[in-house]
């Protein structure tokens, strides 16, 4: 959480640093600031609220120079307020960063400053103020406080002492250090980097850089030299920008027939009905000894990590999986059989519990393969192997187009693994046929049914509550759906499986709610409609999503028109996406930068 940016060069820094707060604005937006060095003298402005209150802020308070740091915040200690803004500064030290000091009130006690703010990182400003101090270099001086520090950290610093110098390093927090022409940006996401550099250092967990407009050097937490080569950043400026769209959500959830045409791309073979996924990298043998996979994520992540599973278990006729949400999983004694392979899945590569879980397993001996979208990321990083899902950036907050590439990556590597394990060749290929078509049937569905989710969204926005109901691959879709509409619309909403309705949300069911059904045209599509009944026969209001062409009996029923039988859920669920952001839009809220959420969640 939290986004952070740094320039030296010879541009206006002020200008390089709100263009990159703007783009990482998704990652934190309770607050904002930057500070910059003019001739040995340091401005510092901040300002609560999202990045234009600080642009506003920016146009009578001057803040010139070619050096700068920049920050966006999500609160995480202390309030949202101007002084707990960041940049923070203490003495000669100014200092942007993401993350948590864990041990920052035994620290605070120590240095018996007067502190100004309530935030953990002024106690770092101020720690490494201490050592500053003692006229040692800036690098020597956040060397040594860093060594102090219990937590995690993405961090960049400044001091008008050491003008042209930038001081980054980073534990747990991304940060990346993008090598320009005659300039040097920082940032904790490669997005803010692009229209000015394509070479990026990614800096490991404890390293620390010092940057100047011409040079970059590494070094250990130690002070010991290390070689790092620059990267080439993917993506292009026009996928970070709205494309006509009102929102990044609208452009993302409308733009999934093109994105999941990349997941795609090169992975599956009509002809022979395969599929095939080059990033797991093991080998025919490692393939045939899996026979566990357990899948970790977090909120929209795990809930693709769900359907995939059902998906898994159909495919791979010899497989055990288990899903897991990863803040509980790392904290468990978990055991997992030598033949296990892990799923480790994140849009962002960040997200700090998810990562957690990875390292966890990877003590354990078992082999991780990252499900991932963001290139370069934290996680991308430390898997064994695993595959990209190339969804293109994603900005808006709520996750869409990410949850549709994560569940086909997922069947991709189930399809290959059936060829392993006796799989039905005929399923594996009907599963090849459908992913094939997908993206155009996204593209029909979307499009086809726009006009009547929105009008839906409308008539249903004024509800304080909402239940979601499905059964088998329905069920993660109604996760999801009460997922996105909670967090964009902030109506309460919950998933359930709909075998367990009789088992209390029943009770529930009154004037305030509505209930969204997704009922799949399958062999169970006779019991996934006797919970339709049972909601009908208690005077509740009902949405039925649906591909079967069979007489349902709803308030509201949109019917899909497609041949995609098993993947019909991937499906629906764009619609549920559509029909989250029209109601959220009908509610008047912020639907990119739903409140109290952030992107990338790299704190705990
Ligand atoms: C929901 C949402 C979150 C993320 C979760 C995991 O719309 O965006 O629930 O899915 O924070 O994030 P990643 O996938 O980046 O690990």
């Amino acid at each position: 959480m939290c986004g952070i940016v740094g320039y030296v060069g010879n541009k206006a820094a002020r200008d390089v640093l709100v263009s990159g707060l703007k783009r990482l604005e998704y990652r934190g937006y309770d607050s904002a600031g930057i500070a910059t060095l003019d001739s040995g003298e340091a401005h510092l402005v901040r300002s609560v609220g999202k990045i234009a209150e600080l642009s506003k802020k920016l146009t009578k308070t001057p803040c010139d120079g070619n050096l700068g740091i920049g920050h966006t915040r999500w609160a995480t200690h202390g309030g949202v307020t101007e002084t707990n803004a960041h940049p923070h500064h203490v003495g000669r030290i100014y200092l942007v960063h993401n993350g948590i000091i864990e041990n920052y009130k035994e620290l605070k006690a120590e240095l018996k400053n007067n502190f100004a703010s309530d935030t953990d990182t002024e106690v770092l400003a101020a720690l490494i103020n201490s050592y500053y101090k003692d006229k040692i270099s800036l690098k020597d001086a956040v060397s040594k406080a860093l060594k102090r520090v219990r937590g995690t950290y993405g961090i960049a610093v400044f001091s008008p002492d050491e003008p042209g110098t930038l001081i980054v390093a980073r534990l747990g927090s991304p940060l990346i250090i993008g090598v320009g022409k005659n300039e040097t940006l920082i940032a904790s996401d490669a997005s803010a980097l692009l229209g000015y550099t394509r070479e990026a250092i990614y800096l490991n967990d404890g390293e620390i850089a010092a940057c100047t407009a011409n040079n970059v050097e590494v070094f250990s937490l130690n002070l010991e030299h290390i070689d790092s080569q620059p990267e080439t950043i993917e993506g292009n400026i026009e996928q970070i920008q709205k494309g006509g769209y009102e929102h990044f959500l609208l452009k993302e959830i409308m733009e999934q027939s093109t994105t999941l045409h990349n997941t795609l791309s090169g992975r599956i073979n009509s002809k022979t009905g395969k599929m095939h996924l080059g990033g797991p990298n093991l080998t025919e043998e490692e393939m045939r000894n899996i026979h566990h996979v357990v899948i970790v994520g977090c909120g929209t992540a795990y809930y693709a990590g769900l359907l995939a599973s059902y998906y898994m278990e159909r495919l791979v006729p010899d497989l055990t999986t288990e899903v897991v949400v990863a803040s509980e999983y790392r904290y468990r004694s978990f055991h997992l059989p030598k033949d296990s392979v892990a799923l480790i899945v994140s849009q962002s590569g960040e997200t700090a519990d998810t990562l957690a879980c990875l390292r966890e397993i990877k003590k354990r001996g078992v082999k991780t393969l990252g499900i991932v979208n963001v290139v370069g990321s934290t996680i991308a990083r430390e898997v064994d192997g695993g595959t990209y899902v190339h969804a293109g950036p994603e900005i808006s907050v709520a996750s869409t187009k990410a949850f549709t590439a994560q569940v086909t990556a997922m069947i991709l590597f189930a399809g290959m693994l059936a060829e392993y394990h006796g799989g039905d060749p005929k399923l594996i290929a009907e599963f090849t046929h459908e992913l094939s078509i997908l993206p155009d049937e996204i593209e029909k569905t979307l499009q086809n049914n726009h006009d009547k989710i929105k009008t839906l969204a409308k008539k249903y926005a004024k509800h304080e509550h909402a239940l979601y109901l499905g059964r088998d691959t329905a069920f993660p879709i109604a996760l999801e759906g009460a997922l996105k509409l909670k967090e964009i619309s902030y109506i309460h909403a919950e998933g359930y499986a709909s075998g367990e309705l009789k088992h209390g949300p029943i009770a529930l069911i009154d004037d305030r709610f509505f209930e969204v059904f997704t009922i799949l045209d399958d062999w169970l599509f006779d019991k996934a409609c006797g919970g339709l009944h049972e909601v009908r026969a208690r005077g509740g209001k009902t949405i039925v999503l649906t591909n079967s062409k069979k007489d349902i009996e709803a308030d509201d029923v949109v019917r899909i028109d497609s041949p995609i039988k098993l993947l019909a859920p991937i499906l629906l669920n764009t619609l549920q996406q559509l029909f989250a952001y029209y109601v959220a839009i009908a509610r008047g809220n912020d639907v990119d930068q739903p409140r109290n959420l952030a992107k990338s969640v790299t704190v705990e």
